[in-house]
């Protein structure tokens, strides 16, 4: 048996584990939903789930993969022996791999943009102009699935050369680079006139807004931003040594964040209501509002050119995750098997992913159970597959565990008070499962 492979450093877990909870959910899905939701409480939502559900499923996703070891099937074959519950791995690949088939559209989408601005053809373009432009742009065939092969090909590449030469090497650059320029278009952002209105929004609660609709979204948000229910975190506290402290990098992990999808909400919308213009916009936002936003700048096309560049790398170390549980498991730690099964599978996502690209354009009309392929593959993954395994995970660390097993893990490499596992515990036990039943229920419509 191959020796497993392991992060070279505390950081590069960190980095490579905040690297894929920080993507498109934070960037893209956040600032949109919390435009259509309200802004402030649906934000104040966000961070309450994403500290009381969130945190807790992240701490058990790493206990599953640091106890077990191996990867997303055999960590839950040891720590279960003779059991089905190896399924949630299975699940979280199959999840993976249509989650990444669609992920991959948007990559692609951020590569044909950053083209465009590159080489000057978003310039000039007068508001309207870039809502048009964005249509035809994306109902372009050849475009767009050249650039969502081309999105493919990176992630192939450096899940290829495996955790340390690849993904941890490429999260260390990326991660700070990601971060700095953040900064630079957060100072840019609020230092424009009328940049208190959107502050305010993004701060300032509003609990009549409030749904239960708001409830639920900002739940599934909170999910989808931290990469849970899907194995990803099993998979890549894998890889990390019994002296770190689980709690610990969970805590860095959650608290980079919020951090992002705060400054996501502060490089936006103090832009949006600077320029008078409508919060919420939808799945557009980002790809409608913002070039012409950074079009009235001065140096615009190249804050805009940084923002892109952040966004897709943000993008792509989310990506790097979604394929590396699928390696993983198929590679078993072999380094010949691990570059050719990416290929493959990365190839095959790819090809799965073609009518994703194609349902702004060819297949526009093409509907199954009244969505477009898009639609369907992002429905199907966030609110029933992503859920699903989220509470199953929940389940097996809290019920099918050994709490013995479970309390050691935690307590490896960690100084956390016992009072404070009780309560973690206690959370993932009842509070957590109540609430992913409460919110499933409601999405199919049963509740
Ligand atoms: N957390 C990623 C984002 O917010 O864009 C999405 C994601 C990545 C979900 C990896 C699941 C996953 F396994």
């Amino acid at each position: 048996m191959p020796q497993q492979e392991q992060w070279a450093s505390k950081l590069g877990f960190i980095l490579s584990a905040a690297g894929s909870a920080i993507g498109l959910g934070a960037i893209w899905k956040f600032p949109y939903i919390t435009g259509q939701n309200g802004g402030g409480a649906f934000l104040a939502l966000f961070i309450l789930f994403t500290v009381i559900l969130g945190l807790p499923l992240l701490l058990a996703e790493f206990t599953i993969g640091r106890s077990g070891g191996g990867n997303a099937l055999s960590a839950f074959k040891k720590l279960a022996p003779r059991t089905p519950w190896y399924g949630i791995g299975i699940l979280g690949m199959i999840t993976c791999f249509i989650l990444l088939s669609f992920y991959s559209v948007i990559g692609g989408w951020i590569i044909i943009y950053l083209y465009k601005v590159i080489t000057g053809e978003l310039s000039g373009i007068q508001s309207a102009g870039y809502d048009q432009l964005f249509e035809t742009t994306i109902a372009n065939t050849p475009l767009s699935l050249s650039m969502q092969f081309i999105f493919m090909l990176i992630t192939i590449l450096v899940v290829s050369k495996g955790i340390q030469n690849g993904i941890e090497r490429m999260s260390k650059i990326m991660m700070p680079a990601l971060a700095i320029l953040f900064f630079i278009l957060v100072a840019r952002s609020i230092t424009l006139p009328h940049a208190m209105e959107g502050i305010r929004f993004l701060f300032q609660p509003d609990f009549h807004k409030v749904t239960s609709h708001t409830v639920l979204e900002a739940m599934g948000q909170s999910f989808f931003t931290l990469s849970l229910g899907v194995s990803v975190m099993v998979t890549y506290s894998t890889y990390l040594s019994k002296k770190e402290s689980l709690p610990k990098s969970a805590i860095s992990i959650l608290v980079m964040n919020i951090a992002v999808v705060l400054l996501a909400g502060l490089a936006i919308f103090p832009a949006v209501f600077a320029f008078d213009m409508e919060p919420d916009a939808g799945p557009v936002l980002l790809f409608h509002v913002l070039p012409s936003i950074f079009s009235q700048l001065p140096y615009g096309m190249l804050f805009f050119c940084l923002f892109l560049i952040v966004f897709l790398f943000a993008a792509l170390t989310s990506g790097f995750s979604m394929l590396e549980i699928i390696v993983a498991i198929i590679s078993k730690g072999d380094k010949r098997k691990r570059k050719i099964s990416a290929w493959i599978i990365g190839l095959a996502i790819f090809a799965f992913g073609i009518p994703s690209a194609l349902s702004y354009g060819v297949l526009a009309e093409f509907k199954i159970f009244n969505r477009t392929f898009f639609d369907l593959a992002d429905y199907t993954v966030s609110n029933i597959l992503m859920p699903i395994g989220a509470l199953l995970i929940a389940i097996f660390v809290s019920w099918i565990m050994k709490k013995s097993t479970v309390f050691a893990e935690i307590q490896e490499g960690s100084q956390m008070k016992k009072g404070l596992i009780q309560s973690w515990y206690f959370l993932l036990r009842y509070v957590v499962p109540i609430f992913i039943i409460l919110v499933t229920l409601d999405v199919l419509g049963i509740w």
